[in-house]
């Protein structure tokens, strides 16, 4: 049994406070090896930004969560030798049963999602309030955030077609039941770098793809409902289109691809929504690259002289996320 406070992670519940009175979101960004880590310590360092370090069920299996674990005490250190003592939470993404939740508990995260949003209403109840229960009864109180509404994605392996969205006349219900410290909800975000299909789309001058709004009419009623409660935005990546371009002129091909415009996640930042998910532009960054360097250094075959150009983009990309977009820069 290892307490997140050994590891010098925070829980979430005094980011979110701070967050939402703040009209601030906190940067929530996905990791799964160590240039990412390293980059998202180095923006959030020089942004003086606090950060939630999210791994996933993927991430767990293709890097080792002893390994993660170890990552973000390595992370609360690097960020002190970086020169600030950033806020720092440790979080499980999409969570999907108690066992997982419970192990990561015991292992030293600080913070899990118990994600039973595909599961009928009472049942999601049930398993979230369970996680709540054990979370909250450790000797350092670990944070939990659920989730009421169905996301594209991961979520879905479909279509956006199968999402849904959060019905606001149960969000009093569900958070009063379960305990739960966050709600993440499903407000037209969605998983992965196409998060709409081209039909659900217009097109600007440049035959650009722009998506269609944000249901923010949903965001206020729940806001309404659950005054001052802090809401989560899941599939929050913008896509950038630069990215999305230099890949296609290097050789890849990402057809149809389309984000969430910063301008929306900037609004939401500035409500109750306090905590921002973002991994696929952190991939769409890297690719691009190290697409970049593949196809102008072909002989380049040392991994630190591709990675290395990825790693300083990367820290680029989340250094304006939290100044221009979650406005969580200077909050630390
Ligand atoms: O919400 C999902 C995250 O982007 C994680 O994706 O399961 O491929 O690591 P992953
Ligand atoms: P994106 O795919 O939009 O980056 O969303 C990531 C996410 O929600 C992780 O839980
Ligand atoms: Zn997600």
């Amino acid at each position: 049994m290892t307490s997140y406070k050994e590891l010098g992670l925070v829980n979430t519940k005094d980011l979110f406070k701070k967050a939402v009175s703040g009209g601030y979101a906190i940067p929530a960004y996905n990791f799964n090896n160590m240039e990412q880590m390293q980059a998202i310590i180095q923006a959030c360092v020089e942004t003086k930004s606090p950060v939630i370090l999210q791994v996933s069920a993927g991430a767990r299996k293709y890097a080792n969560q002893n390994i993660l674990r170890n990552m973000a005490r390595g992370a609360v250190e690097y960020a002190i030798e970086l020169g600030h003592n950033i806020p720092i939470a440790l979080h499980l993404d999409h969570g999907d049963t108690f066992e997982i939740c419970r192990d990561c508990i015991e292992t030293g995260f600080s913070s899990v999602m118990i994600d039973g949003s595909h599961l009928p209403y009472n049942e999601n109840v049930a398993l979230t309030r369970k996680v709540c229960e054990f979370a909250h009864s450790q000797k350092d109180y670990v944070t939990v955030e659920g989730e009421l509404g169905v996301l594209a994605g991961v979520e879905d392996d479909v279509s956006s077609e199968h999402s849904h969205y959060t019905e606001p006349s149960e969000v009093v219900d569900f958070v009063s039941k379960t305990k739960v410290d966050s709600l993440a909800i499903s407000i037209g975000t969605s998983h992965g770098r196409a998060k709409f299909k081209p039909e659900q789309c217009t097109k600007d001058s440049n035959g650009i793809l722009i998506p269609p709004p944000l249901r923010f009419d949903i965001l206020e009623e729940i806001e309404k409902q659950i005054p001052g409660f802090p809401i989560v935005l899941h599939g929050s990546s913008s896509v950038p289109v630069e990215y999305v371009q230099l890949i296609e002129k290097f050789g890849g091909k990402l057809s149809d691809s389309v984000g969430i415009p910063e301008d929306q996640l900037r609004r939401a930042a500035k409500s109750a929504v306090c905590k921002i998910n973002i991994d696929s532009d952190g991939r769409l960054a890297m690719t691009a690259i190290i697409r970049q360097v593949f196809t102008q250094k072909p002989d380049e075959f040392d991994p630190r002289k591709y990675l290395g150009p990825a790693r300083d983009e990367l820290k680029k990309l989340y250094a304006h996320k939290n100044q221009n977009v979650l406005g969580s820069a200077g909050q630390a």
